[in-house]
């Protein structure tokens, strides 16, 4: 990271300022708060320090202003081009554009729609062109707004440009905000592989504004809180206990649940990236249900209906539970709990092949194809994340594709 200003980022993981009633008490391990002494100010920052970068994660209502001002006192250069998912435009884009004007800054704006189908290699070559016709240098700052999709496109492009350009992540779906934005992943898609051009580029900060939840559709929050489910199940019993007890809060879009849920869930994954950017350990853990899930998402694209990246992870996590039921021994009641809260937020714990014009047979032979092309294939063996218990994931080779077989035969029904 190139700034001004390195003060601004300092220990690891560090929750400031932010309101008493966000106990953090209730989760496994307390994070450390500095509560403010004075005003009404709830706004967080999470410190991120990944050793090989760090930067604050703002959560807060109405950022705008903000972001603006953090670019003005830490960027070397004034200028900023704006990558906004079209969706975005009226309701916050232009609004940004011009409050970076207001600070002096020469905002450039560029648009783009989201949707899995526009993570493409042909997408990041437009917003070069971009910084390419009004000579941008490494020094300028590359802002991404939207969901995963305009977050891996607009990371991509920072990393490529002059072999690593400022970037700033300011995610729009429940997905971005807890997950693509964070880690340094981004990627587009090619042809049939997913995340199959990428690169690992950390922004100089994320400002996670949940007014931008505020219209988000109801499919797209869900879809997020497939990952939310996956990091508590991964990483933290007192969490998974907490979504249990408050999924109502949190499907009603409570705001301070909201908030709390993402807070930790970032918190998190920070705890399984840091020290690990390319995945040769305990960063693994968080592709459970991904493995299988990818697959799935794969083999069911072209539908009128795609399913979104967090219903293909739903489905994922779910085969991989019932394999660790069969296999390996998990509680039944365990497997149970979890397929009543993902169904609780209207997540797929079964795809019905016919429902989306598919035959069974041949689904799930796509589906083996693809998971055996896996990324993560190594010495013909798939590494599995598997659970033992909430909180308990671990890494498993995997060369028995009977077992893989019955993952998808447990989630795909005629
Ligand atoms: N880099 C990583 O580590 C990482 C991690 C997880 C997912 N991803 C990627 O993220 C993508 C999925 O992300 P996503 O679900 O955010 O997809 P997305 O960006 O396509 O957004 C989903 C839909 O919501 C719309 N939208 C976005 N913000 C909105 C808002 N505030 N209000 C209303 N509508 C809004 C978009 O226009 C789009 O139609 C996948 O491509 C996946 O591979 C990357």
């Amino acid at each position: 990271m190139r700034n001004k200003d390195s003060r601004a980022i300092t220990t690891n993981m560090q929750i400031v300022p932010l309101n008493r009633e966000l106990d953090e008490s209730v989760f496994s391990e307390a994070l450390p708060i500095i509560e403010k002494p004075h005003g009404d100010n709830t706004e967080q920052t999470l410190q991120v320090d990944l050793l090989d970068a760090k930067y604050p994660i703002y959560i807060d209502f109405d950022l705008a202003p903000k972001i603006a001002k953090f670019l003005k006192n830490n960027s070397l250069e004034d200028r900023a081009l704006i990558v906004s998912d079209k969706h975005l435009a009226a309701r916050y884009g232009y609004c940004l554009h011009s409050k970076l004007q207001q600070e002096g800054l020469k905002s450039h704006y560029h648009e783009l729609c989201g949707g899995k189908g526009n993570k493409t290699i042909f997408e990041a070559l437009k917003i070069i062109e971009v910084l390419e016709k009004n000579n941008f240098s490494r020094d300028a700052t590359l802002i991404g707004l939207g969901g995963g999709v305009v977050g891996d496109i607009a990371g991509l492009v920072a990393s490529l440009w002059y072999r690593g350009m400022n970037l700033v992540h300011i995610p729009s779906t429940l997905i971005a905000m807890i997950d693509s934005s964070v880690g340094g992943k981004c990627a587009v898609n090619f042809g049939k592989t997913i995340n199959a051009l990428g690169a690992y580029h950390h922004p100089i900060a994320n400002f996670v504004d949940l007014r931008l939840l505020q219209d988000l559709p109801d499919r797209e929050f869900n879809s997020g809180m497939a990952e939310i489910i996956k990091c508590a199940l991964i990483g933290d019993q007192k969490f998974f206990d907490y979504l249990i007890s408050h999924k109502k809060k949190i499907r009603s879009r409570d705001q301070l649940a909201v908030r709390k849920i993402i807070q930790r869930t970032i918190e998190l994954k920070e705890r399984h990236v840091a020290g690990d950017i390319r995945e040769g350990g305990k960063r693994l853990l968080l592709n459970f249900g991904h493995t299988l899930g990818h697959a799935i998402e794969m083999s069911t694209q072209g539908t009128e209906e795609n399913l979104r990246h967090g219903e293909g992870v739903s489905l994922g996590m779910v085969a991989i539970l019932n394999i660790c039921e069969r296999y390996f021994g998990l509680q039944k009641d365990l497997v149970k709990e979890v397929k009543g809260l993902l169904e609780y937020f209207h997540l797929p714990i079964c795809f019905e092949s016919k429902e989306y014009g598919f035959c069974r047979g041949p689904l799930l032979n796509t589906c083996m194809k693809m998971v055996l092309r896996d990324k993560k294939r190594k010495d013909g063996e798939l590494r599995l994340i598997l659970l033992e218990q909430i909180g308990g994931a671990y890494v498993k080779s995997c060369s028995d594709s009977d077992i893989l077989e019955y993952g998808f035969e447990s989630v795909i029904s005629a």
